[in-house]
Protein backbone atom coordinates (compact mmCIF):
# COMPACT_ATOMS: atom_id res chain seq x y z
CA UNK A 1 0.00 0.00 0.00
CA UNK A 2 1.48 3.46 -0.67
CA UNK A 3 2.13 5.87 1.80
CA UNK A 4 0.46 8.87 -0.17
CA UNK A 5 -2.33 10.91 1.29
CA UNK A 6 -4.13 12.96 -0.70
CA UNK A 7 -6.70 15.73 0.53
CA UNK A 8 -9.53 16.80 -2.23
CA UNK A 9 -11.24 19.74 -1.31
CA UNK A 10 -14.03 20.71 -4.19
CA UNK A 11 -17.10 23.35 -3.44
CA UNK A 12 -18.55 26.36 -5.38
CA UNK A 13 -16.62 29.52 -6.67
CA UNK A 14 -15.70 31.77 -3.48
CA UNK A 15 -16.19 29.23 -1.29
CA UNK A 16 -12.56 30.29 0.15
CA UNK A 17 -10.66 26.86 -1.24
CA UNK A 18 -8.37 28.05 -2.39
CA UNK A 19 -7.35 30.55 1.44
CA UNK A 20 -8.33 27.36 3.41
CA UNK A 21 -5.84 24.78 1.28
CA UNK A 22 -3.23 27.06 1.36
CA UNK A 23 -2.99 27.42 4.72
CA UNK A 24 -3.73 23.49 5.59
CA UNK A 25 -0.42 22.58 3.43
CA UNK A 26 1.41 24.57 5.26
CA UNK A 27 0.16 22.74 8.57
CA UNK A 28 0.66 19.61 7.22
CA UNK A 29 3.63 19.70 5.13
CA UNK A 30 1.18 19.13 1.69
CA UNK A 31 1.84 20.24 -1.63
CA UNK A 32 -0.99 22.56 -2.79
CA UNK A 33 -2.26 21.58 -5.74
CA UNK A 34 -4.86 24.61 -7.72
CA UNK A 35 -6.54 22.88 -10.30
CA UNK A 36 -8.80 26.20 -11.38
CA UNK A 37 -5.39 28.07 -11.79
CA UNK A 38 -4.92 25.08 -14.62
CA UNK A 39 -7.98 25.55 -16.05
CA UNK A 40 -7.66 29.28 -15.58
CA UNK A 41 -4.51 29.06 -17.43
CA UNK A 42 -5.95 26.84 -20.60
CA UNK A 43 -8.38 29.64 -20.76
CA UNK A 44 -5.80 32.53 -20.60
CA UNK A 45 -4.71 30.63 -24.07
CA UNK A 46 -7.50 31.04 -25.69
CA UNK A 47 -8.70 34.34 -25.07
CA UNK A 48 -5.50 35.25 -26.17
CA UNK A 49 -6.14 33.28 -29.37
CA UNK A 50 -9.99 35.14 -29.63
CA UNK A 51 -11.46 31.66 -29.05
CA UNK A 52 -14.49 31.38 -27.37
CA UNK A 53 -14.52 29.44 -24.57
CA UNK A 54 -17.56 27.58 -25.97
CA UNK A 55 -16.53 26.85 -29.47
CA UNK A 56 -15.22 23.30 -29.25
CA UNK A 57 -13.98 22.84 -32.75
CA UNK A 58 -11.65 25.45 -32.42
CA UNK A 59 -10.62 24.57 -28.91
CA UNK A 60 -9.78 21.01 -30.06
CA UNK A 61 -7.37 22.37 -32.81
CA UNK A 62 -5.52 24.27 -30.77
CA UNK A 63 -5.26 21.98 -27.32
CA UNK A 64 -1.94 19.73 -28.76
CA UNK A 65 -0.35 23.90 -28.71
CA UNK A 66 -1.00 24.32 -25.05
CA UNK A 67 0.96 23.38 -22.35
CA UNK A 68 0.30 23.59 -18.82
CA UNK A 69 3.04 23.14 -16.01
CA UNK A 70 3.00 23.36 -12.43
CA UNK A 71 6.20 24.58 -10.61
CA UNK A 72 6.68 25.58 -6.87
CA UNK A 73 8.81 28.00 -5.17
CA UNK A 74 8.44 28.29 -1.07
CA UNK A 75 5.64 26.23 -1.53
CA UNK A 76 3.64 28.53 -4.26
CA UNK A 77 2.17 27.05 -6.69
CA UNK A 78 3.28 28.71 -10.19
CA UNK A 79 1.45 27.63 -13.08
CA UNK A 80 3.18 27.97 -16.96
CA UNK A 81 1.48 28.42 -19.78
CA UNK A 82 3.96 27.17 -22.52
CA UNK A 83 7.06 28.07 -20.03
CA UNK A 84 5.41 31.66 -19.28
CA UNK A 85 4.42 32.33 -15.35
CA UNK A 86 0.62 33.60 -15.54
CA UNK A 87 -0.41 33.36 -12.05
CA UNK A 88 -0.78 37.30 -11.98
CA UNK A 89 -3.00 37.24 -15.45
CA UNK A 90 -5.95 34.33 -14.63
CA UNK A 91 -7.74 35.96 -11.38
CA UNK A 92 -10.02 38.02 -13.09
CA UNK A 93 -13.78 37.62 -12.98
CA UNK A 94 -14.02 37.43 -16.76
CA UNK A 95 -11.30 34.79 -16.71
CA UNK A 96 -13.22 33.16 -14.16
CA UNK A 97 -16.29 33.15 -16.09
CA UNK A 98 -14.61 32.05 -19.01
CA UNK A 99 -13.30 29.21 -17.83
CA UNK A 100 -15.99 27.74 -16.22
CA UNK A 101 -17.57 27.71 -19.77
CA UNK A 102 -14.62 25.92 -21.53
CA UNK A 103 -13.93 23.30 -19.07
CA UNK A 104 -17.32 22.33 -19.58
CA UNK A 105 -15.99 20.33 -22.54
CA UNK A 106 -14.27 16.89 -22.21
CA UNK A 107 -11.08 17.60 -24.06
CA UNK A 108 -10.37 20.17 -22.05
CA UNK A 109 -11.17 18.15 -18.69
CA UNK A 110 -8.92 14.85 -20.24
CA UNK A 111 -6.02 17.12 -20.86
CA UNK A 112 -5.78 18.43 -17.45
CA UNK A 113 -6.66 15.07 -15.70
CA UNK A 114 -3.60 13.34 -16.26
CA UNK A 115 -1.58 16.40 -14.51
CA UNK A 116 -3.49 16.41 -11.80
CA UNK A 117 -3.33 12.39 -11.26
CA UNK A 118 0.29 12.38 -11.68
CA UNK A 119 1.23 14.85 -9.23
CA UNK A 120 -0.84 12.76 -6.56
CA UNK A 121 0.26 9.60 -6.93
CA UNK A 122 3.60 10.52 -6.01
CA UNK A 123 3.15 13.75 -3.67
CA UNK A 124 0.85 14.02 -0.25
CA UNK A 125 -1.26 16.97 -1.99
CA UNK A 126 -4.00 19.10 -1.14
CA UNK A 127 -6.15 19.15 -4.17
CA UNK A 128 -8.70 21.70 -4.56
CA UNK A 129 -11.36 22.14 -7.67
CA UNK A 130 -14.76 20.94 -8.31
CA UNK A 131 -14.47 17.14 -9.47
CA UNK A 132 -11.54 16.22 -7.21
CA UNK A 133 -13.42 13.99 -4.71
CA UNK A 134 -15.69 13.16 -7.13
CA UNK A 135 -13.77 12.23 -10.14
CA UNK A 136 -10.13 13.20 -10.40
CA UNK A 137 -8.87 11.75 -6.71
CA UNK A 138 -12.39 8.97 -6.20
CA UNK A 139 -9.77 7.23 -3.39
CA UNK A 140 -8.37 10.29 -1.70
CA UNK A 141 -7.81 9.64 1.90
CA UNK A 142 -10.29 12.76 2.79
CA UNK A 143 -12.64 14.25 0.89
CA UNK A 144 -14.31 17.56 2.20
CA UNK A 145 -17.06 19.57 0.23
CA UNK A 146 -16.41 23.39 1.23
CA UNK A 147 -19.50 25.86 0.95
CA UNK A 148 -20.87 28.86 1.78
CA UNK A 149 -24.19 30.89 0.91
CA UNK A 150 -24.40 33.01 -2.07
CA UNK A 151 -24.22 36.15 -0.73
CA UNK A 152 -21.49 35.39 1.83
CA UNK A 153 -19.25 34.46 -0.85
CA UNK A 154 -19.70 37.35 -2.62
CA UNK A 155 -18.93 39.88 -0.22
CA UNK A 156 -15.80 37.68 0.76
CA UNK A 157 -14.67 38.59 -3.01
CA UNK A 158 -15.80 42.22 -2.85
CA UNK A 159 -13.65 42.37 0.19
CA UNK A 160 -10.63 41.23 -1.64
CA UNK A 161 -11.12 43.29 -4.16
CA UNK A 162 -11.65 46.16 -1.92
CA UNK A 163 -8.25 44.96 -0.08
CA UNK A 164 -6.29 44.95 -3.72
CA UNK A 165 -7.54 48.94 -3.98
CA UNK A 166 -10.31 47.88 -6.58
CA UNK A 167 -13.90 48.65 -6.50
CA UNK A 168 -16.95 45.75 -7.41
CA UNK A 169 -20.37 45.73 -7.18
CA UNK A 170 -21.70 42.44 -4.48
CA UNK A 171 -25.14 42.36 -6.18
CA UNK A 172 -23.15 41.62 -9.37
CA UNK A 173 -20.62 39.62 -8.10
CA UNK A 174 -23.05 37.59 -6.52
CA UNK A 175 -24.54 37.66 -9.94
CA UNK A 176 -21.95 35.74 -11.62
CA UNK A 177 -21.41 33.82 -8.77
CA UNK A 178 -24.98 32.34 -8.91
CA UNK A 179 -24.39 31.87 -12.61
CA UNK A 180 -21.17 30.46 -12.11
CA UNK A 181 -22.42 27.24 -9.53
CA UNK A 182 -25.31 26.68 -11.91
CA UNK A 183 -22.82 26.15 -14.52
CA UNK A 184 -20.35 24.22 -12.88
CA UNK A 185 -23.03 22.10 -11.34
CA UNK A 186 -25.13 21.50 -14.44
CA UNK A 187 -22.63 20.68 -16.62
CA UNK A 188 -22.46 16.99 -18.22
CA UNK A 189 -18.52 16.36 -17.92
CA UNK A 190 -17.42 16.05 -14.18
CA UNK A 191 -20.07 18.63 -12.82
CA UNK A 192 -19.25 19.79 -9.01
CA UNK A 193 -20.97 17.39 -6.97
CA UNK A 194 -20.42 16.60 -3.34
CA UNK A 195 -18.69 13.21 -3.21
CA UNK A 196 -20.76 10.84 -1.27
CA UNK A 197 -17.68 10.07 1.30
CA UNK A 198 -17.19 13.77 1.66
CA UNK A 199 -17.51 15.84 4.72
CA UNK A 200 -19.44 18.84 3.80
CA UNK A 201 -18.32 21.91 6.13
CA UNK A 202 -20.09 25.23 5.55
CA UNK A 203 -18.00 28.42 6.05
CA UNK A 204 -20.81 30.51 5.89
CA UNK A 205 -20.28 31.90 10.13
CA UNK A 206 -17.35 30.75 10.25
CA UNK A 207 -13.99 32.55 10.03
CA UNK A 208 -10.69 30.79 8.53
CA UNK A 209 -9.03 29.80 11.41
CA UNK A 210 -12.09 28.09 12.55
CA UNK A 211 -12.23 26.50 8.76
CA UNK A 212 -8.65 25.27 8.88
CA UNK A 213 -8.69 24.20 12.46
CA UNK A 214 -11.98 22.04 11.46
CA UNK A 215 -10.38 20.49 8.55
CA UNK A 216 -7.65 19.69 9.94
CA UNK A 217 -8.98 17.64 12.71
CA UNK A 218 -11.04 16.29 10.06
CA UNK A 219 -7.35 15.25 8.04
CA UNK A 220 -5.75 14.17 11.70
CA UNK A 221 -8.85 11.71 12.30
CA UNK A 222 -9.02 10.16 8.94
CA UNK A 223 -4.76 9.94 8.97
CA UNK A 224 -5.19 7.90 12.14
CA UNK A 225 -8.25 5.50 11.44
O1 LIG B 1 -11.67 27.43 -8.57
P1 LIG B 1 -11.65 28.50 -9.67
O2 LIG B 1 -12.59 29.63 -9.43
O3 LIG B 1 -10.27 28.97 -9.96
O4 LIG B 1 -12.17 27.72 -10.98
C1 LIG B 1 -12.43 28.38 -12.19
C2 LIG B 1 -13.32 27.50 -13.05
O5 LIG B 1 -12.58 26.34 -13.46
C3 LIG B 1 -14.56 26.95 -12.38
O6 LIG B 1 -15.67 27.84 -12.52
C4 LIG B 1 -14.80 25.64 -13.08
C5 LIG B 1 -13.43 25.22 -13.55
N1 LIG B 1 -12.87 24.13 -12.76
C6 LIG B 1 -13.28 22.85 -13.06
O7 LIG B 1 -14.13 22.68 -13.93
N2 LIG B 1 -12.76 21.79 -12.41
C7 LIG B 1 -11.84 21.95 -11.45
N3 LIG B 1 -11.33 20.88 -10.84
C8 LIG B 1 -11.42 23.26 -11.10
C9 LIG B 1 -11.97 24.34 -11.76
Amino acid sequence: MSDIINIAIDGPAGAGKSTIAKKLAAKTGFIYVDTGAMYRALTLYLMRKNIRPDDVAAIEQVLDDIDITLEYEDGMQIVKLNGENVNDKIRTQEIGLNTSTASKNKCVRTKLLSLQRNIAATNNVIMDGRDIGSFVLPDAKVKIYLTASASKRAYRRWLELKEKGECGDVKQIEKEIIERDEQDMSRENSPLVQAPDAVLVDTSDMNIEQVVDTLYEIYRRAANE
